[in-house]
């Protein structure tokens, strides 16, 4: 991780800890299950359970609890995106609801503009990454 004008790089513990990542991850899903496109694609019963999982992921690549490799193992993004098909547009609505929740969760914790900043950059990017199909006609 980069450090950005001599601030503290993001981290866990930079970004708020547990709690900042459930606050995220709380609002990511409420803009997921309010946009018809994502909403079509997540499972519709087991959304508690999807946020859960991305919760767990985040926590562990920010460098906090590891249960979600103990639970599900190497995280593999692009292969377990596979069954989806995500295009510009998806990736975008994605990144819309990701937005929006990044703000409300950096407002809410007081993130410092640093780490709140390298965050929303990895989101950027890796929702980029996970483009695997090309957009409709
Ligand atoms: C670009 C648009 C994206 C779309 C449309 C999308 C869609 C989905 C869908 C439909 C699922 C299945 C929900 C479930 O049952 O868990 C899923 C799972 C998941 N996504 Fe995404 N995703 C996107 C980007 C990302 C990005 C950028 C990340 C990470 C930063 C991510 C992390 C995850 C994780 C960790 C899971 C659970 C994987 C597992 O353990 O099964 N996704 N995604």
């Amino acid at each position: 991780m980069t450090q950005v004008g001599g601030q503290e790089p993001a981290s866990y513990d930079t970004l708020g800890g547990g709690p900042f990542f459930e606050h995220f991850t709380r609002r990511f899903y409420e803009g997921v299950a309010a946009d018809p496109v994502l909403a079509a694609m997540y499972p519709e019963h087991d959304m508690a359970g999807a946020e859960r999982r991305l919760r767990m992921f985040l926590e562990q690549y920010w460098g906090g609890p590891t249960t979600y490799s103990d639970e599900r193992g190497h995280p593999r993004l692009r292969m377990r995106h596979a069954p989806f098909a995500i295009d510009p547009e998806a990736r975008d609505r994605w990144l819309a609801c990701a937005a929006s929740a990044w703000q409300q969760a950096c407002d809410a914790h007081a993130v410092a503009a640093a780490p709140a900043k390298e965050f929303w950059d990895y989101l950027h990017s890796a929702a980029f990454a996970m483009v695997n199909t090309l957009p409709r006609m």
